[in-house]
């Protein structure tokens, strides 16, 4: 994958700008990052380890660093759950999925990854630092927020309830640092 990465980097025009770390967030030494992207990887980690998990890279955030993240988030056991895993169903098996893998969709979900609601998460986020995750993204059992880490020597509620300018100006630098195929 780091490979992939690198020749995207190279493709782009910026590689000499990056540093490619393989390892966790943990791994890395460096604290001041503006913005942190963590695409369907959260629910591969447990709920107990999600704490530490946004914590590290809460850590590893300047002060207004954003941190987006999409992953499979689903109240399992919520009315609505059986009706979301049909069409998840339904989307991987249009993605070719076997009716063996198929089965065991729902196992999955529930044992081998660490799935936690919508709200659970929003509130993993707040322990780890990031006291507003803004939802804005949904496609079927698959959800994306993003958050700023506070201006801690500005006790703005403002910045800290998540005002919007502050909000548009973070998802403005993160549009500027995304390396676009
Ligand atoms: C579906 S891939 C997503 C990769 C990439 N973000 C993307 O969107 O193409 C899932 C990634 O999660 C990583 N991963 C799985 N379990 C993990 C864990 N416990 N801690 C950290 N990363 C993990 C895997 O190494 C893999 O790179």
């Amino acid at each position: 994958m780091l490979e992939v990465g690198r020749r995207r980097l190279k493709d782009a025009g910026v590689l000499d700008r990056c540093r490619l770390v393989q390892g966790h967030a943990s791994d890395v030494a460096d604290t001041d990052f503006d913005a942190a992207v963590n695409l369907l990887v959260a629910h591969f980690i447990k709920a107990d380890e999600r704490p530490a998990f946004y914590r590290a890279i809460h850590d590893r955030l300047k002060p207004g660093g954003c941190l987006l993240s999409a992953e499979i988030s689903a109240a399992l056991d919520a009315p609505e759950f059986p009706t979301m895993l049909e069409n998840w169903k339904q989307v991987q098996r249009l993605m070719g999925a076997s009716d063996e893998s198929l089965a065991q969709l729902e196992g999955m979900l529930r044992t081998t990854l660490g799935v936690v609601s919508p709200a659970d998460t929003e509130a993993l986020w707040r322990g780890a630092g990031f006291p507003l995750a803004v939802p804005f993204f949904q496609t079927f059992i698959v959800q994306g927020w993003y958050a700023l880490r506070p201006i801690e020597k500005d006790n703005s509620p403002e910045l800290f309830s998540g005002g919007h300018s502050v909000h548009m100006s973070a998802l403005s630098a993160l549009k500027q640092t995304t390396v676009r195929r």
